[in-house]
């Protein structure tokens, strides 16, 4: 027996050492851990339970019968983050540059199934020269696998992704079909083709960070979420993703007693939006000042910041947070920011997590740049998510709810179940200018003093129509309320809609214009 256990043991160490010792420290070499490194970092101490040690290639072609190393290049497995069950897997660069062979796909396969068995998430720490390329249409098929699973698992359980080296070629679709990708700057690059069939190609000369880098993706392409500093701080985030997450669609995220009291006013909200009514301020603060001890976990900060997204908790219930950004482009919603919105929402509503809409929002960005580029395809995802979203939806208009973007953001007549306004809202169809300007514009020409006379209108067109009681009258808001006393009046639409039960009709999918 004790022989067989020196094997097991001896075999168990071959397994750990992936490439080997050399491979290994030209990994540490270039900044970034090994996939066992970055594992023990994400899970709990000694909760890491591997899968398929032993499993090796099938390929014998180019050398690659000598070339056999235990686990093939990826390590698979489960284990807790703070307690909670999560799957995962981590390409090992130091085996082949983590290329993806027949076998390494069926390992991945193998977590996923379980994972959507047993309803947990799905954690994959990316680091990857690609498709095997020994092995031809095997790697292809292992790719084509892990989509297929990608798509099934998509709003059944919660799937993240980390790149923190090399994701080229057909490694970039697992990531762009999970729920969240991060990213870790300077290190790590996603492209479909690199710089030298760009070259080849366009012309182009590109370096890899130009091309596919952390920032690029996160404030360009909108393909991250998030561009760590290293891979310590991408590891933390998504563990601090995870605080906010159910399991499954099956269940509720978690609750923490926060401490924060329900009942607690700020009235420094009172005094938050600007007597003009063109000057910005940070919806952020409004945001902060509202949730429990002012934690806000914001997604794709770097991205469209004209609408800001994140998960909080009111009195220790995750929500989902969607607020137009006056600080940026006045919070108006052009194609990135309702892109970013309707993804959001609708994460949201797969996951059971209520969704808080804070508007203020002058309406959709013209142009021919916006038009061009499909603005109305792209501006109709938020408003369909918005839509079908069945999950509890509460809305505060703090200041403008213009035109189509008062329609769009959580109205009440896309099921927002509570909607309130602060007496600083105006919902109307434009703003007092815009609109005298249309109405009144020819006469005020005949008029001795045509400044006065449109200043007059305005005033009148403020006082007729842009404030909240027009809307209120309608029982369009459902009450208009203090600033102050925003984050009470939230907790008690929360309270009140726990057990909501809304459902959409029976369709096979519906067509979200894409
Ligand atoms: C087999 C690979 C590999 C691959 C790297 N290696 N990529 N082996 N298949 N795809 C091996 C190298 O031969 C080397 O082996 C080791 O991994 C480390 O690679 P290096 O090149 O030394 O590392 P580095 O300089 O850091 O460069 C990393 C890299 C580069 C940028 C990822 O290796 C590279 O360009 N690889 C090819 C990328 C690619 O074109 N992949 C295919 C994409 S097509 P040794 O033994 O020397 O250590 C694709 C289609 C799939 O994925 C479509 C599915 C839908």
């Amino acid at each position: 027996m004790e022989e067989k256990l020196d094997k097991l043991m001896f075999l168990r160490g071959q397994a750990r050492l992936g490439g080997g010792q050399k491979r290994i420290d030209k990994q540490h070499a270039t900044g970034r851990l090994t996939a066992r490194e970055r594992l023990d970092l994400l899970l709990d101490d000694g909760s890491f339970e591997e899968f398929d040690m032993f499993k090796t290639h099938r390929c014998h072609q180019f050398g690659m019968e000598k070339k056999k190393i235990l686990g093939d290049g990826v390590v698979t497995g489960y284990g807790t983050v703070n307690g909670r069950i999560v799957y995962v897997f981590a390409h090992d660069f130091t085996v082949s540059g983590g290329s993806l062979s027949e076998t390494f796909a069926e390992k991945i396969c193998k977590v996923m199934d379980l994972a959507m068995k047993n309803g947990a998430p799905v954690i994959g720490l990316n680091d990857s020269g690609g498709a095997r390329i020994q092995e031809g249409i095997e790697s292809l098929a292992g790719y084509s696998d892990i989509f297929l699973r990608n798509v099934m698992a998509s709003g059944v359980v919660p799937q993240v992704s980390a790149i923190f080296g090399p994701c080229a070629g057909g490694s970039v679709y697992s990531p762009a079909l999970t729920d969240f990708t991060i990213m870790v700057k300077g290190n790590s690059y996603m492209f479909l083709t690199g710089p030298k069939v760009v070259k080849s190609v366009t012309y182009e000369d590109v370096t890899v960070e130009e091309l596919g880098g952390a920032s690029v993706h996160t404030t360009k392409s909108g393909v991250a979420d998030y561009a760590a500093e290293n891979g310590d701080d991408a590891i933390d985030y998504v563990k601090r993703l995870l605080s906010f997450l159910p399991q499954n669609n099956m269940e509720n995220p978690p609750f923490v007693d926060t401490g924060d009291p329900p009942e607690r006013r700020d009235d420094a909200l009172n005094q938050i939006i600007p007597q003009n009514q063109n000057k910005s301020y940070d919806i952020k603060e409004v945001i902060l000042r509202t949730v429990d001890n002012g934690e806000f976990f914001e997604i794709k900060e770097a991205f469209a910041p004209n609408l800001i997204v994140g998960f909080s908790r009111f009195n220790g219930n995750v929500v989902g947070i969607v607020a137009n950004q006056p600080n940026c482009l006045s919070g108006v919603l052009d194609i990135n920011s309702s892109v970013k919105g309707a993804r959001f929402v609708r994460f949201c509503d797969c996951f059971n997590i209520p969704i808080i809409t804070f508007v203020d929002v002058p309406g959709f960005l013209p142009g021919t740049a916006q038009e061009h580029n499909g603005v109305i395809r792209n501006g109709a995802k938020i408003l369909y998510a918005y839509a079908e979203a069945t999950v509890p939806k509460v809305t505060v208009v703090t200041r403008k709810a213009y035109g189509g973007a008062y329609c769009v953001m959580s109205s009440k007549h896309l099921r927002g179940d509570i909607n309130y306004a602060w007496p600083t809202a105006e919902i109307a169809v434009m703003g007092a200018k815009g609109a005298v300007e249309i109405l009144y514009g020819r006469e005020a020409k005949t008029k001795d003093d045509p400044e006065g006379f449109l200043r007059a209108k305005e005033e009148e067109y403020a006082e007729a129509v842009s404030n909240p009681y027009v809307a209120a009258r309608r029982g369009y808001v459902d009450d208009i309320i203090e600033p102050a006393r925003t984050r009470f009046r939230i907790i008690k639409a929360l309270e009140m809609l726990k057990n909501k039960r809304d459902t959409n009709p029976m369709k096979k999918h519906g067509n979200i214009p894409l």
